[in-house]
C-alpha cells in the first residue's frame, strides 16, 4: 500500500468537495449549510492536517490562514478597492485568504464581478482545485437564489492557475492587489539576491519576486514571519523592500496558529516608481495597528444542529431549544421540549439568535441568553453564539449590543433576505 501524507493526498478532500457540491445543488438550504460552512472556514486546514504529513508540510511551508486571522489583518490594515480592482495570491493554497478578502468586500457592501478579479497561483493542483470549489461554494452560501448560475460549477470572477510563484506570470501584471501568506520554509537559493545568498526564507524570497513583479502603485498586504520585520538578520531585505515600496502600515499579529508556533506580523505596501522620493518610511518607523472588535473575536459562532423533522431521536435526553415561542431579550432556566439526539450540545451559558426576521423588524437579531444546568440541543432554526469566556456576563453584554439599533442597521445594510448567517452575525460589530 501507497504511503499516506503525499500532498497528492489532498486530491481526498477535493473529490468529497466536488460530490458534495452536487449534492447540495439539489437539495433544500437547511440539510448543507452547516457543513458548507464548515467547508470554507476549518475544513481545508483539517484536512490538510489529516491528509498530508506534518514534514511534508514542513518541508513545503504549507500552513493555511485561519479564516480569523485572515479576518483580522484585513480588518486591521482595511484595503481599499475599485470596481476594477485585481485581486491575486501567488501562493493561494485552498484559497483562505481570498475568500476572506472576497467575504471583507461583502461586509463592505461591494462585490468584484469581473472576469478575473480573483485569481490565484499555487505550485500544487490540489490545493488550487479545493480552492476554486471552495470559493464556488461560498458564493453559493452567500446567493442561495441563484444555484443555477452554480450548476456548471465555474466562476469566471476567479481564476487559478498552477505555477511557481517566484516566477514572473501574467497575473503579477494584472493585479492591483496582492495578498499573499507565503510558505515560511528555509529554502537554498543558488541566485545572487542583493540582501543575501544561500539559505533564506521562502517569505523574504517571495517578497523579494513580488515587488520585482508588480507595477507601480500594487497594494501589497502580506502575512510574515516576525524574523523579517526585526532583528539583523533580513536588514538588508528590509532596505531592499522598502527602496521598492513605502511602508504603510505593519501590525503585529502573535503566533500564526495554534499549529505553527511562529510570530508573524501583516503589512501593507505600496510598490512605488523608481523616480518616487518619500521621507523615512521604514518597518521600524511604520504605524502599528490596532484591533476592531466584532462579535467572533469574543464569541464562536454556529448553526443549531438539529434538523428536527429529519434527525433520529437517538441519543441521550437533553432540553431541546426552538425559535417557536422562544422569548427574545430574556434569560431562559427552564424547558418545555426534551430530545434525544446523537449530535452536540451545548454548555451554558449561551445565546441563540432566532435566524428569520424581516426587513423592517423592530429588531433583526431577536437574542434569548439559554442558562440550563445542563447540557442543551438547539434546533437549526437557531444560531448559537457561545462565549469564549464561558461567562454569564459576556453574554449580558453581548445581548445589549445585539438589541443597539445600531445592529439592526448593519445588518439591513447588509442582507436583503429574511434569514441571518453565520458570517453575518459574526462579523456584527461590538459598538462603542
Ligand atoms: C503558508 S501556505 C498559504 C496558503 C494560502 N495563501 C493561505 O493563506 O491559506 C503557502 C502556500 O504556498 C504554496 N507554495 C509553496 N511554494 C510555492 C511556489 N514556489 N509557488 C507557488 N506556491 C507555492 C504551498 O503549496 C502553500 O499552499
Amino acid at each position: 500500500m501507497a504511503l499516506k501524507g503525499k500532498i497528492s493526498d489532498y486530491q481526498e478532500f477535493v473529490a468529497e468537495l466536488n460530490a458534495n457540491l452536487d449534492e447540495w445543488l439539489k437539495t433544500p438550504r437547511g440539510e448543507w449549510e452547516a457543513f458548507a460552512v464548515k467547508s470554507v472556514n476549518g475544513l481545508a486546514s483539517e484536512e490538510v492536517r489529516r491528509l498530508v504529513s506534518l514534514d511534508n508540510r514542513r518541508q513545503n511551508g504549507i500552513f493555511f490562514t485561519d479564516s480569523k486571522l485572515a479576518n483580522r489583518v484585513l480588518r486591521g490594515l482595511q484595503p481599499v478597492f475599485t470596481k476594477q480592482s485585481k485581486i491575486y495570491d501567488p501562493a493561494c493554497g485552498a484559497g483562505n485568504l481570498l475568500i476572506s478578502v472576497a467575504d471583507y468586500l461583502r461586509s463592505e457592501s461591494q462585490m468584484l464581478m469581473n472576469e478575473g478579479s480573483f485569481m490565484g497561483t499555487d505550485i500544487h493542483k490540489p490545493f488550487l482545485e479545493a480552492a476554486r470549489l471552495r470559493f464556488l461554494i461560498n458564493e453559493l452560501l452567500f446567493s442561495p437564489d441563484c444555484k443555477s448560475d452554480f450548476m456548471l460549477k465555474k466562476d469566471a470572477r476567479f481564476v487559478v492557475k498552477q505555477c511557481d510563484g517566484l516566477f514572473h506570470n501574467e497575473f503579477y501584471q494584472k493585479a492591483t492587489h496582492i495578498f499573499t501568506n507565503p510558505p515560511f520554509n528555509l529554502v537554498q537559493t543558488k541566485e545572487k539576491l542583493d540582501w543575501s545568498q544561500g539559505q533564506v526564507s521562502a517569505a523574504a524570497l517571495f517578497m523579494d519576486k513580488i515587488v520585482q513583479y508588480v507595477n507601480t502603485g500594487t497594494s501589497i498586504y502580506a502575512i510574515l514571519p516576525d524574523v523579517l520585520r526585526s532583528g539583523t538578520r533580513y536588514e538588508k531585505w528590509r532596505r531592499h523592500i522598502t527602496k521598492q515600496c513605502v511602508v504603510e502600515r505593519i501590525e503585529l499579529l502573535g503566533q500564526f496558529d495554534k499549529y505553527a508556533d511562529v510570530d508573524v506580523f501583516s503589512i501593507h505596501l505600496t510598490k512605488k516608481s523608481r523616480q518616487f522620493k518619500v521621507g523615512k518610511s521604514t518597518f521600524e518607523k511604520a504605524k502599528i495597528n490596532t484591533d476592531a472588535k466584532v462579535v467572533e473575536d469574543t464569541f464562536n459562532v454556529c448553526v443549531g444542529p438539529v434538523v428536527d423533522n429529519r434527525d433520529e431521536k437517538i441519543g441521550p435526553v437533553r432540553n431541546f431549544v426552538v425559535s417557536k415561542g422562544l422569548e427574545g431579550w430574556t434569560t431562559q432556566t427552564r424547558f418545555n421540549l426534551l430530545r434525544s439526539h446523537s449530535g452536540k450540545s451545548f454548555k451554558s451559558p449561551f445565546i441563540v439568535i432566532k435566524r428569520t426576521s424581516r426587513m423592517g423588524d423592530a429588531q433583526r437579531a431577536i437574542a434569548t441568553i439559554i442558562n440550563s444546568k445542563r447540557n442543551v440541543y438547539v434546533d437549526n432554526h437557531l444560531i448559537v453564539l457561545q462565549p469564549k469566556s464561558g461567562t454569564l456576563n459576556d453574554c449580558k453584554k453581548m445581548l445589549e449590543n445585539l438589541k443597539k439599533i445600531e445592529t439592526d442597521n448593519w445588518i439591513n445594510n447588509k442582507i436583503r433576505c429574511r434569514h441571518l448567517t453565520v458570517k453575518v452575525v459574526a462579523k456584527i460589530p461590538i459598538w462603542p
